[in-house]
C-alpha cells in the first residue's frame, strides 16, 4: 500500500466536467465579453443557433497546440481556437466547425487544422454537408509553416469534397490572406454586413504596395463582395440572419451527390394556371419588366430563394420548388442591361448550373436575352472565355433541363441559354417569343442597308422593314417547325407544363463518354 489515494470514479467524472466547462470558455470570460461588445456571438453560441437543440456532438474538445516558440508552451487553451463536431439541422446530419476568435484571434495552427480536417474527412465518408463558421486572424504566426500546411490540408479537402457534399461558409469576422481560399473553394459564402471582411492583402499592405488608402469595409466588406466582386452569395444583416440563410439553403439541398434533394409536401396546386402571367410582358418588346415576377408566380407558393441578388443583376439565379421538388432557376433579367449576357452574369449562372448538376437539382431556365453585351470593356475583359463558361455549364449538365423562352432569344445567346442544342430536354416558348439571329433593328440595318439608303423616306422604310421582319421571323414558330421548340405554350399554363415536364424527367439518365474530367474555360 503506497498510502496514495487514487481518485474515485466520481472524482474522475467531476474532473471531466471541470475540463469541459473550461473548454467551453475558450479564451476566457473577458474575451467572450469583448467578442459580444463587437456585436459578435461566440463560436459555441453560433453552433447552438445553427443546430437542432441538443443535437451537437463535439469532437476534439481537449486538443491543444504543440507549439513551444514565442512562449506558447505556457499559453494553451482547450480546443485550440476551433469548435468542431456534428449535429442535425431539420433532423439531417451536418458537420460544423466554428472558429473561436477568443483564442489567439481564431488563428489557425497545426492542431486547429487537424481538427477541421478530421471533421471534413468524416463528412466525406458519411456524405453529409460541411458548414464552416469563419472568424479568424488567419495563419497563426507563432506556428509558422505548420499553419500554412494546415491551410493547405484544408484546401485539399475542400477540393476533393467539391461536388460530393455541399460546403457552406459563413464569414462572421475577419478572413484574410490565403485563408480566404477555403471559403472560396466551398459552394456558398454568406457574409455578415459590417462585422465580416475578406481580402488577400489588407489595407496596410495596399497602402504600402500601391499608396492607396482604403478601409476594411471598402476593400473587403460584405457589401463590396455582394455587389462588386461577386465573392459572396448572400449578405446577412446580422449573425442570426446568416444562420437562418444557411438553414434555408440546406433545405433545398441533398446531403450528398448520391441523394436527391429533399422533397416537401406540396401545398400549391400543380395545375394552377395564371392568366396574369401574360400581362407582365409590356406590349412594346423593347420595354423592360421584372422577370422575378414571372418566377414567383410560377413556382410553389411564390417562394423564390435568390442567390447573389445584388451582383450581375442581368441574370437571376436561385432555388425554388415545383410541386414540392427543388429546382434551380436561371432567368435573364430585362431590368438590367435589357437582360444581355456579360462576363459576370455568365460566370454567375455558369457556376450555379454546375452546382445544380453536382447535386441532382433540375435546371429551369426562363429566357429573355437580346444577346451578349457589346463593348470594348467586355471584349477586353474576356467575354469570349467567360461567356463560354455558361455555354459549357449548360452542355455539361445532365440533370433535367427545361427551358421556356418568354420573349427575346437572339444570336449566340439563344444557343447558350438552355437551348435544345445545349442538351435541354424540354423547350417551351411563349407565343411572344422572338427567336432569330439578331433583333429586328440590327438585322434590317444589315440585310437591307442599300434599300434603306435608297428609299425616299429611309426612316419610314426602315420601320416598315422592321415590322415585317418582326412579324415574319421574330416568333417562336420557325424554331417550332424545326423541333427546336417542343411546344408553344400559353403563358397561363407555364406552371402545369413545367411540373409535368419535370415529372416526366424524373428518371432521366444521360451517360457521357468516359474521361478524366472536362476542361471548362477558366
Ligand atoms: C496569431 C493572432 C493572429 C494571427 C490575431 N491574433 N491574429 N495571433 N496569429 N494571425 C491575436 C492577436 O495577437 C490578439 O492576441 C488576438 O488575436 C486578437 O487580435 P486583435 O488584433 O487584438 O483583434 P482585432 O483588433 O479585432 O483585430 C483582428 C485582426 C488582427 C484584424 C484579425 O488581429 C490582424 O490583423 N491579425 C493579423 C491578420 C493577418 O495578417 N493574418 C495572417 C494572414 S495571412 P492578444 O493576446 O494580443 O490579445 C494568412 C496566410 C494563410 O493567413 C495562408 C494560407 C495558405
Amino acid at each position: 500500500m503506497s498510502g496514495v489515494k487514487e481518485p474515485s470514479v466520481d472524482e474522475k467524472i467531476k474532473r471531466l466536467r471541470e475540463l469541459s466547462e473550461q473548454a467551453k470558455l475558450g479564451g476566457g470570460q473577458k474575451r467572450i465579453e469583448e467578442q459580444h461588445a463587437k456585436g459578435k456571438l461566440t463560436a459555441r453560441e453560433r453552433i447552438e443557433l445553427l443546430l437542432d437543440p441538443g443535437s451537437f456532438n463535439e469532437l476534439d474538445r481537449f486538443v491543444v497546440h504543440q507549439c513551444t516558440e514565442f512562449g506558447m508552451a505556457e499559453k494553451k487553451f482547450l480546443g485550440d481556437g476551433v469548435v468542431t463536431g456534428y449535429g442535425t439541422i431539420d433532423g439531417r446530419l451536418v458537420y460544423v466547425f466554428s472558429q473561436d476568435f477568443t483564442v489567439f484571434g481564431g488563428s489557425l495552427g497545426e492542431m486547429f487544422a487537424k481538427k477541421v480536417c478530421k471533421l471534413m474527412d468524416l463528412a466525406l465518408k458519411t456524405g453529409a454537408p460541411v458548414i464552416g463558421l469563419n472568424d479568424s486572424g488567419g495563419a497563426r504566426i507563432q506556428e509558422g509553416v505548420a499553419s500554412l500546411a494546415g491551410y493547405g490540408d484544408i484546401f485539399f479537402r475542400n477540393v476533393i469534397s467539391s461536388g460530393v457534399v455541399p460546403q457552406i461558409s459563413a464569414i462572421m469576422g475577419p478572413c484574410a490572406g490565403g485563408a480566404v481560399y477555403s471559403p472560396a473553394l466551398t459552394d456558398f459564402i454568406i457574409m455578415v454586413d459590417k462585422t465580416s471582411h475578406m481580402f488577400i492583402t489588407g489595407p496596410d499592405v495596399v497602402k504600402a504596395a500601391l499608396g492607396q488608402e482604403v478601409t476594411f469595409e471598402d476593400l473587403g466588406g460584405a457589401m463590396v463582395h455582394s455587389t462588386t466582386s461577386g465573392v459572396a452569395h448572400f449578405i446577412a444583416q446580422n449573425e442570426e440572419q446568416a444562420i437562418h440563410i444557411i438553414k434555408k439553403l440546406l433545405s433545398y439541398l441533398p446531403s450528398n451527390y448520391l441523394e436527391d434533394p429533399p422533397a416537401v409536401e406540396p401545398t400549391d396546386d400543380p395545375n394552377r394556371t395564371d392568366e396574369g402571367l401574360a400581362r407582365i410582358l409590356p406590349d412594346d418588346p423593347d420595354k423592360p419588366y421584372d422577370v422575378k415576377e414571372i418566377i414567383t408566380r410560377v413556382v410553389d407558393n411564390g417562394e423564390f430563394f435568390e442567390i447573389q441578388p445584388l451582383w450581375a443583376q442581368n441574370i437571376v439565379i436561385g432555388f425554388a420548388r415545383l410541386n414540392g421538388k427543388t429546382v434551380g432557376i436561371v432567368a435573364n433579367q430585362p431590368m438590367h442591361y435589357a437582360g444581355a449576357l456579360d462576363i459576370n452574369s455568365s460566370m454567375k449562372a455558369g457556376r450555379f448550373i454546375r452546382f445544380c448538376d453536382c447535386f441532382n437539382i433540375p435546371i429551369i431556365t426562363f429566357v429573355d436575352v437580346p444577346g451578349f453585351l457589346p463593348g470594348i470593356e467586355q471584349e477586353h475583359g474576356g467575354i469570349i472565355k467567360h461567356g463560354s463558361k455558361l455555354l459549357y455549364a449548360y452542355c455539361e449538365a445532365t440533370v433535367p433541363k427545361i427551358t421556356t423562352i418568354l420573349r427575346k432569344s437572339y444570336g449566340g445567346a439563344y444557343d447558350v441559354m438552355g437551348s435544345k442544342h445545349s442538351g435541354a430536354d424540354i423547350n417551351y416558348a411563349w407565343p411572344t417569343a422572338e427567336i432569330a439571329v439578331m433583333g429586328p433593328h440590327g438585322a434590317i440595318n444589315i440585310i437591307f442597308r442599300k434599300e434603306i439608303a435608297e428609299a425616299k423616306n429611309p426612316e419610314q422604310k426602315r420601320m416598315e422593314l422592321v415590322s415585317e421582319y418582326r412579324q415574319k421571323f421574330a416568333s417562336p414558330y420557325i424554331a417550332a417547325q424545326k423541333g427546336y421548340i417542343d411546344e408553344v405554350i400559353e403563358p397561363a399554363e407555364t406552371r402545369p407544363k413545367l411540373i409535368s415536364a419535370l415529372e416526366s424527367l424524373i428518371t432521366k439518365r444521360e451517360p457521357r463518354p468516359p474521361r478524366k474530367h472536362g476542361n471548362i474555360p477558366l
